[in-house]
């Protein structure tokens, strides 16, 4: 490992979906496991339950995570709290439950971040607006985001002191290289009126990339870095954030000035990616 990062350039390192790699995605556990490991923010995924509940789980369906199939958009927030979502991950964590958006909220330390990344459709807003205003955070530490533009651009109108960012992957074109371009992103995110752009941590994101958006006032967040090499390139270029799995280790690492050789990530922790 190189030089440590400089103070000024110091990351913001963000818990996906919790302390996902040493606990069950998505809980209470992991959430406060991050915080307890130093991360500066955290990561959740978000839905809408047939009785009007926001519930934090990845997939449309709690098999992966619970063993048992079944729509989470056609349960309610009693027959989803039934399920046990820690097992999957190992004894320690057997009985952990599904939370609710105001259990996380409830978690999130002072000075701290929530990015609530929405993964259902807009009808989730009210609630959303709900949630946050029972919640008592200070403005800025909580951040909506979707990778459904309407949703991201329905949020902000709702809630206009809200950061709220598109979420977008890259893919490869048959011609036009990959899509989409930092024009094409800065398009969508003028269109909706979003404050800035989640996207995946890619060759694509370079200086010009970066130019372009700081260019719109922009901000730029990336995920998911598990990796210390790939995460000091990123914030050399100077990203607002950083999304890992293991927040707190990366972010020992890249505060350290002599860290430990960088670590191959832990392929068998079993969330999707
Ligand atoms: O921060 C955005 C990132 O979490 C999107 O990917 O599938 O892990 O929700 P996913
Ligand atoms: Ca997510």
């Amino acid at each position: 490992m190189g030089a440590a990062i400089p103070t000024r350039a110091m990351p913001t390192v963000i818990a996906h979906r919790g302390a996902a790699d040493d606990a069950p995605e998505n809980t209470l556990a992991a959430f406060k496991l991050a915080w307890q490991q130093g991360a500066d923010g955290i990561e959740g995924d978000f839905r809408l339950t047939r009785d009007g509940e926001i519930v934090c789980i990845h997939d449309a369906d709690t098999r992966r995570t619970a063993g048992q199939a079944g729509q989470v958009a056609e349960a309610t927030l009693a027959e989803l709290r039934q399920l046990d979502v820690g097992s999957w991950k190992g004894e320690p964590w057997r009985g952990a439950r599904i939370p609710t958006l105001g259990e996380v909220l409830a978690t999130v330390p002072e000075g701290k971040r929530v990015f609530i990344e929405i993964k259902c459709g807009p009808r989730i807003l009210p609630a959303l607006k709900e949630a946050l205003a029972g919640a008592g955070l200070q403005p800025g530490q909580a951040i909506v985001m979707s990778f459904d533009a309407r949703v991201t651009g329905e949020a902000k109108r709702l809630l206009p002191r809200l950061k709220a960012l598109w979420l977008t992957d890259f893919k490869a074109g048959p011609e036009a290289g990959v899509r989409p371009s930092a024009k094409e992103i800065l398009q969508t995110l003028e269109k909706i009126g979003a404050d800035g752009v989640g996207c995946r941590a890619h060759p694509v994101v370079d200086q010009a990339f970066m130019q372009a958006l700081r260019a719109a006032q922009k901000e730029i967040h990336l995920w998911t870095v598990d990796d210390v090499a790939l995460a000091k390139r990123y914030l050399q270029l100077g990203v607002d954030s950083l999304t890992s799995n293991r927040a707190g280790w990366l972010k020992r690492q890249l505060c350290s000035e002599a860290g430990p050789p960088n670590r191959t990530p832990n392929r068998a922790s079993g969330h999707s990616r």
